[in-house]
């Protein structure tokens, strides 16, 4: 995705590699793979170290997210290329809480983009829609809302239990994504932005974000903007996915609709995602889990994660070398080169070494 600030811009980068738990580590290499295969006819060098960060350390050392760690990613590298956390036998979600949520957090990654991209006509489950009807992209606020953890339990485990979860919105932290919203339209020539909450019902917390929204719209006179309620967008989205660019919203309701925009462009296999902060270290990562219905299977697919590396090399200003990652898994959707959700039956290494080997070819081609 163009506009995309840079990080690095130079012939070489540091990448901190998290493959995490289920599929996570197994499409995760795949990345790298195709990553290392189009650096060398690009003549740049990537530098990759794994991390080992996962429900198997915690519960073998009770360790999520070390001590130090975030400091030595902010500092020692460009990018985080990650996979997905989440296992049966951590209910409690503690590691992924500790550090995905914590990384999120803690290197102030307030730009989730999540591109929603229709690749291949046959992929989309809407009638009639093509891949021109379906290109879009959703800013979820990546700090704050209902993810920050403030809450608890008052008399836990008996009849009489109260939860409570607060959802914590700044000003500082509403106005910084909506801004980076209308900007990203401006810089790529869209001319749609869709702000989208709950403010009828959550009047306090969502009443600040169209404050905001109607303040920051005024200097964006060039862009048509506009607001719709959640339930309404999510409605809009299948009914006409046309109408929208860029779509800004909390952090709850973006980790929602990048599912169901995900499902329009062909499902979780293939959905990229960047945690961004302007020029810092950012972390970059398929915006599906770790799917414990078909890990260890070898089928999972590694295009979400291919796409992913792509959005992570654009960061790194390394556009060419994106592209070449793009043409390929279109070439692999136009030749049906793919795993069994998108209707072939390809393993996940067959698909990781196709790509690598045709997205260097690309690449080397093109250099
Ligand atoms: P999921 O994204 O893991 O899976 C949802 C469905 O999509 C499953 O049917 C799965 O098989 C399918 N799917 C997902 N990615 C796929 C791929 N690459 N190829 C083929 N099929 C794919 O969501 P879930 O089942 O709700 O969550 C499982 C675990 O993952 C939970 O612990 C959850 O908290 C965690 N999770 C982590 C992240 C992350 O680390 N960023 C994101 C979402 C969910
Ligand atoms: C995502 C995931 C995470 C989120 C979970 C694992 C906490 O669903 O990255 O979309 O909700 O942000
Ligand atoms: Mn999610």
């Amino acid at each position: 995705m163009p506009g995309i600030p840079l990080r690095n811009g130079g012939p070489a980068a540091r990448i901190a590699v998290i493959p995490g738990d289920g599929i996570g580590a197994e499409v995760t290499p795949q990345a790298v793979k195709v990553l290392k295969a189009v650096a060398v006819p690009a003549k740049r060098a990537l530098e990759f170290v794994e991390f080992d960060w996962s429900a198997d350390k915690y519960l073998r050392e009770g360790v999520t997210l070390p001590a130090g760690a975030v400091e030595m990613l902010r500092d020692e590298f460009d990018a985080i290329l990650f996979g997905a956390l989440g296992d049966p036998r951590v209910p409690s979600n503690q590691h992924a809480a500790d550090i995905l949520l914590g990384l999120r957090f803690q290197l102030d990654l307030y730009v989730n983009a999540r591109p929603v991209e229709l690749l291949h006509d046959r992929l989309t489950p809407l009638r009639d829609r093509t891949e021109k009807d379906i290109r879009l992209m959703v800013f979820r606020e990546n700090t704050e809302g209902l993810y920050v953890g403030i809450g608890g339990n008052f008399k836990k485990d008996t009849p009489d239990e109260i939860a409570i979860q607060e959802d914590m919105n700044s000003r500082k932290g509403v106005e910084r994504i909506i801004r980076y919203a209308f900007e990203y339209a401006r810089k790529n020539g869209l001319k749609r932005v869709c702000m989208s909450d709950k403010s009828n019902a959550m009047t306090f917390a969502h009443g600040l974000w169209q404050r905001v929204f109607k303040a920051v719209r005024q200097e964006y006179a060039d862009v048509d903007s506009r607001h719709l309620y959640i339930d309404t967008l999510a409605m809009e989205l299948v009914r006409d996915p046309r109408q929208f660019d860029v779509i800004v919203t909390c952090n709850l309701f973006g980790d929602i609709i990048s599912d169901l925009g995900a499902q329009l462009a062909g499902g979780l296999g293939l959905a990229p995602s960047g945690n961004i902060h302007p020029g810092k270290t950012s972390l970059f990562e398929p915006v599906h889990g770790s799917a414990p219905n078909i890990a260890g299977k070898g089928i999972a697919n590694p295009l979400g994660s291919v796409l992913t590396s792509a959005m992570m090399l654009e960061f790194l200003g390394w556009t060419a070398e994106a592209a070449a990652l793009r043409v390929a898994v279109r070439a692999a959707l136009h030749e049906n080169y793919v795993t069994p959700d998108l209707g072939g039956e390809k393993k996940t290494t067959e698909v990781g070494d196709w790509i690598a080997a045709r997205a260097a070819k690309i690449a080397s081609t093109s250099s």
